[in-house]
């Protein structure tokens, strides 16, 4: 039985003072939640203050990117153990904005991912096929792709505490979320994959999310789908009222 897990990915929203009054709020609204994994991503700089924030609660916080290395002149960047020192428990890696507006490659997840497993973060891995990809009947093998190279050289125990996010990106921010079964066909493909690369636990373990236009109208559908264990959401979640909606309607007991 995987546990629920939700993950709020802020991008470039919200100061530090808009992360702690957030956080005061939001962490009222989910008191009473002890089945989901709950994960909170601002940016670098609301990190520390967002940690303090959530101490005495179960939401955890991520980075939403990080360098490979661990120190050195690398202007602008942040190391895995930067953020752990921070207070970051998770760290997303290889989200579709990355790549495409940054031009981080598989091979940049694979270092990331690396490194965060070293500095004891757990990775949010995305993944994910454009409009064009899904047209051209590619999802499956840019998944595949994506997976093989992002993942590769991990141990079977890495992969099985890691966390999959599967989004496509014509779903990303547009409004237009992958129907439940597109996605529960995505899902049960990664799980195939990670089974067959990582062995069954892994592939049994291993918590694959569902991002791309998530909102607490569509959670449910979404999230009963059987290969589907929750979401990474973007805009829904700058609403403390509304990213609460979502982790109650990700609730094992109410699916
Ligand atoms: P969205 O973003 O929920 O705003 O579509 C999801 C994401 O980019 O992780």
């Amino acid at each position: 039985m995987r546990t629920p897990f939700v993950a709020a990915n802020w991008k470039m929203y919200k100061t530090v003072a808009e992360t702690v009054a957030y956080l005061r709020d939001f962490g009222t609204l989910v008191s009473a939640v002890d089945d989901v994994e709950i994960v909170v991503a601002p940016p670098f700089v609301g990190v520390h203050a967002a940690a303090e924030a959530v101490r005495d609660t179960r939401v955890g916080i991520a980075g939403q990117d990080l360098h490979w290395e661990r120190e050195g002149a690398f202007t602008g960047e942040i190391s895995a153990g930067m953020l752990k020192e921070a207070g970051a428990r998770y760290v997303i890696i290889g989200h579709s904005e990355r790549r495409t507006k940054f031009g981080e490659t598989d091979e940049h997840v694979n270092r990331k991912v690396k490194a965060a497993v070293g500095a004891g973060l757990t990775p949010i891995v995305c993944v994910g096929e454009t409009l064009e990809e899904r047209e051209r009947e590619q999802t499956l093998s840019v998944l595949d792709r994506q997976l093989r190279l992002g993942l590769d050289g991990l141990s079977a125990d890495t992969v099985a505490a890691l966390a999959v996010a599967y989004e496509p990106v014509w779903a990303i921010g547009t409004g237009r979320n992958a129907t439940s079964a597109q996605a529960q066909e995505a899902h049960a493909h990664i799980r195939d994959r990670l089974r067959e690369w990582f062995g069954a636990e892994a592939g049994d373990s291993c918590r694959v999310l569902y991002g791309g236009s998530v909102k607490p109208a569509n959670t449910r559908e979404l999230v009963s789908q059987a290969d589907v264990d929750g979401a990474l959401v973007g805009g829904a979640s700058l609403d403390a009222k509304a990213f609460a909606e979502i982790v109650a309607a990700s609730r094992p007991g109410r699916i």
